[in-house]
């Protein structure tokens, strides 16, 4: 374990959003995995997180702390400050609802259709001057002001909202350690001209700023080296991942996130998913297909039920024995992009039950919540867990699932997610766009023999329990230590 130290991590979503609720102030914790891996900093290190507020009362709690930190206790009890940023209204739509999603979340998981979209029209430009730009300023300023009470703090920071705050913060702290880790793909150089020039370059330019840039994959890595090389200039060297430019040189790394194998065993076995596991064993067909995605276009969803469709076209042996449960957490609905998909979603599922369903089975169980107890209860169920994302930075669920798995359940990935570079050996191969082959691949999960199901699915546990997140958070910290070392002496 690295020495404790100050780390300013910066993020938009924060580890806990604040509501009322019969008049109370309530406290929920933030969900997705960028989140659920950085909790065990709070408890390792002396923590400022600064993030957006996101609801009324996250705004009345900034209000009421005159801009500055509040004190807060994470779950396992470790206290840390959370500052938190109340945006103007507008330009946080703009910056989150246009830049960052759908046109950066698109153009990093190639899902444009480059015929028709996207349109860099002047609303997409005043996006980015009068959204983007000020809220990665307000992002900016905040870590200026915990650096200045702070100078020895290195700065931690996440993902594609927030690219061009580095850059502002080291005009002002040329000294002040800064690392950027980006959780989503990094596309080839190519695709970043889907972005005007001053755009793409800012993005690059912006990122370069920081002393270490991580990334889940080699893959992504490569990739960010390329188009820091194509479209900045920069000079690379894709051996040792090293860009100079601007007159500093950036590490970038490539160090694929994991999640907290002990808070897992914990929760398989709580009272609360033991039930769920109950209702589910009661209901389930002797095959369980899993899929656990949020709602967003880049995970594949539609071809993943096509896939069961065709799967169940050449299989009917199988119909009325096996079900496909899709848990979904519905994500980003005030973007139209995302609200279609959904739409598109529920109209796959229910054309294939429409076609197979009998008396007493439903061949795709679709249900849209955000329900994490009822997702390790059917981890815990599976057979075959479904993986396609067009697609992925990493893709956790492929590390969480086969962890508590207790059926011998088979991993079915696309090799476009991060986590393939893992566990690709251990799991079937599938491209997210020939739906044939991921009906195959259903079909072999299901006919695999024992030992070899449990063979990949221990090799896969093994590789998850040996890098759990825990060292994840200790290796950025070590680089960063690494490199930071001589401009402290
Ligand atoms: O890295 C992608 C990510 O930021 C994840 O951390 C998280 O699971 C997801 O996107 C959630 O996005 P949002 O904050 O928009 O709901």
């Amino acid at each position: 374990m690295s020495e404790r130290r100050k780390l300013i991590v910066v993020s938009n979503r924060g580890p806990v959003s604040y509501r009322r609720e019969h008049g109370e102030r309530v406290l929920r914790r933030g969900g997705g995995g960028l989140v659920t891996a950085l909790r065990s900093l709070v408890v390792e290190h002396d923590v400022t997180w600064i993030a957006s507020a996101m609801t009324d009362e996250d705004r009345a709690v900034a209000e009421e702390a005159g801009g500055e930190a509040v004190d807060e206790r994470s779950h396992e009890g470790a206290s840390y400050r959370l500052r938190l940023i109340a945006h103007d209204e507008s330009a946080y739509d703009w910056y989150y609802n246009v830049v960052s999603n759908p046109m950066l979340w698109f153009v990093q998981h190639c899902l444009w259709n480059l015929v028709y979209d996207p349109n860099i029209d002047p609303g997409l430009h005043h996006a980015w001057e009068e959204g983007y730009v000020p809220v990665n300023a307000a992002f900016a300023d905040a870590v200026l002001a915990e650096v200045e009470a702070e100078p020895d703090s290195a700065v931690f920071f996440h993902d594609y909202h927030l690219y061009l705050a580095p850059r502002m913060v080291r005009e002002r702290r040329p000294e002040t350690p800064l690392v950027h880790f980006v959780h989503i793909p990094w596309p080839q150089p190519d695709y970043w001209r889907v972005l005007p020039p001053p755009i793409r370059r800012a993005i690059h330019d912006g990122v370069l700023a920081c002393d270490l840039v991580g990334f889940h994959t080699t893959r992504w890595r490569r990739n960010f080296l390329r188009s820091a090389s194509d479209l900045l200039g920069a000079d690379c060297d894709f051996e040792d991942g090293t860009v100079d430019y601007d007159g500093r040189r950036t590490h970038i790394a490539a160090r694929p996130l994991s999640v907290d194998a002990a808070e897992f065993d914990e929760l398989a076995a709580s009272e609360t998913v033991l039930a769920l596991e109950r209702e589910l064993t009661v209901a389930r067909p002797e095959f369980l297909v899993l899929r656990v995605d949020r709602t967003d276009p880049s995970k594949n969803v539609v071809r993943g039920f096509r896939a069961f469709e065709l799967f169940l076209d050449a299989h009917p042996e199988l119909h009325a024995r096996v079900s496909m449960l899709a848990l979904l957490d519905p994500s980003r609905q005030d973007i139209p992009e995302y609200a279609e998909y959904l739409g598109a979603i529920q109209r796959a599922a229910r054309r294939v039950n429409d076609r197979f369903q009998q008396e007493g089975w439903t061949p795709i169980d679709l249900r849209i919540e955000d329900n994490f107890a009822e997702t390790v209860a059917a981890y815990k169920q599976f057979d075959v867990l479904l993986v396609n994302a067009i697609f992925d930075g990493l893709n956790l669920v492929a590390k969480e699932a086969p962890l508590v798995n207790e059926r011998d359940g088979v991993l079915v990935l696309s090799e476009n997610a991060g986590s393939h570079e893992e566990l690709g050996e251990w799991a079937l191969t599938v491209n997210p766009f020939d739906v044939e082959g991921q009906a195959e691949a259903i079909h072999a999960a299901l006919t695999m023999p024992r030992e070899e199901r449990v063979a990949r699915l221990d090799a896969i546990r093994a590789h998850v329990r040996g890098n759990d997140v825990t060292d994840w958070l200790a290796a950025q910290l070590a680089d960063l230590d690494r490199l930071t070392a001589p401009a402290r002496t």
